[in-house]
């Protein structure tokens, strides 16, 4: 096993071990909300965003402990992302992370109140890190909230659905996957910068940061567009063929699947370029080519 595998395999336990500490209710009515939030938030992701707090916060110097409720927070986010992607007045599908969706087991209502649940859940995991200053936390807790919302990775989820019925040229495609796939892969690097003690995203270490997980970030949609044309559902975990079914407009609306991967390439050697200087940027490196690869 490659030391990027063993540290993914490592992370993905972590967060298996402690994401379900900040998901329990001993409130028994509540309990069916919890259950709902727990299902989607846990259930067997590749714990990517997690992964890339921790080790921009390593690389940086900083404290796994510091690192890890930041991690946490993020992937609420993200799960509350995928739980309101899948509804039916969205993309309307029925497999996810290997699974039913969350709506097809709890239905709509329940599933729209897990995702709003999770999401501020994720606020204020990042809001109580108290393994970093306060200003700190202040800091982090407000750039999350601005790149969930409307900035970022609704209102790329927004140009997604105009997009289904109209035609989107090549800068609002880029703005798309920029903000509702981008926005949150940037949070993440942004993340493990404060964890390691950065006070500001004026910093240069977070520019660097925020360079890299821009490429990866577009790099990462590019591959779900193509994986979605030319995977399975079984290896994927979630339906493949939904662009098209949902008449979408993709990366694949514009170019041919070669020339898709192409530019995640170029992407994916440009994220490599703006944190080629920092000492310890292996794992990071070897992240943004085995994301470029994935089959999953
Ligand atoms: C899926 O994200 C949604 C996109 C932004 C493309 P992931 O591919 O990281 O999904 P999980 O977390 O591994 O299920
Ligand atoms: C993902 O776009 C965007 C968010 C979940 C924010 P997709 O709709 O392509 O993601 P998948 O393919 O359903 O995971
Ligand atoms: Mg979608
Ligand atoms: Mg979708
Ligand atoms: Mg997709």
């Amino acid at each position: 096993m490659t030391e990027l595998k063993k540290r993914l395999a490592e992370n993905a336990a972590r967060i298996a071990e402690i994401l379900p500490q900040y998901l329990a209710t001993t409130d028994g009515d509540l309990s069916l909300l919890y259950e709902s939030m727990r299902y989607s938030a846990l259930a067997e992701g590749k714990r990517i965003r997690p992964f890339l707090v921790m080790e921009f916060c390593r690389m940086f110097g900083g404290r796994d402990e510091a690192a890890l409720p930041f991690a946490c927070a993020i992937e609420c986010v993200h799960a509350s992302s995928l739980i309101h992607d899948d509804m039916p007045c969205m993309d309307n599908d029925d497999l996810r992370r290997g699974k039913p969706t969350n709506h097809v087991v709890f239905g709509e209502d329940i599933a729209l109140l897990a995702g709003d649940a999770l999401i501020t859940r994720g606020y204020e995991i990042a809001a109580r890190n108290t393994e970093v200053s306060p200003e700190i936390a202040l800091a982090a807790t407000a750039m999350l909230l601005k790149n969930a919302g409307a900035y970022g990775m609704m209102g790329g989820q927004q140009i997604d659905l105009w997009g289904e019925k109209n035609k989107v040229d090549f800068p609002l495609l880029l703005k798309m996957h920029t903000k509702k796939t981008g926005a949150l892969i940037r949070t993440s690097a942004l993340l493990g910068g404060f964890a390691a003690g950065i006070t500001t995203e004026d910093d240069p270490r977070m520019q660097d940061a925020a360079l890299y997980a821009e490429n990866i970030g577009l790099a990462f949609q590019v591959i779900d567009d193509i994986l979605d044309a030319t995977s399975d559902n079984i290896t994927l975990g979630k339906p493949v063929h939904s662009d098209i079914k949902q008449e979408k407009t993709t990366f694949l609306s514009e170019m041919s699947i070669e020339d898709a991967f192409a530019y995640a390439s170029e992407k994916t050697d440009a994220a490599i370029k703006a944190i080629e200087k920092y000492e310890n940027n292996e794992i990071l490196t070897e992240l943004a080519k085995y994301l470029l690869n994935r089959k999953k």
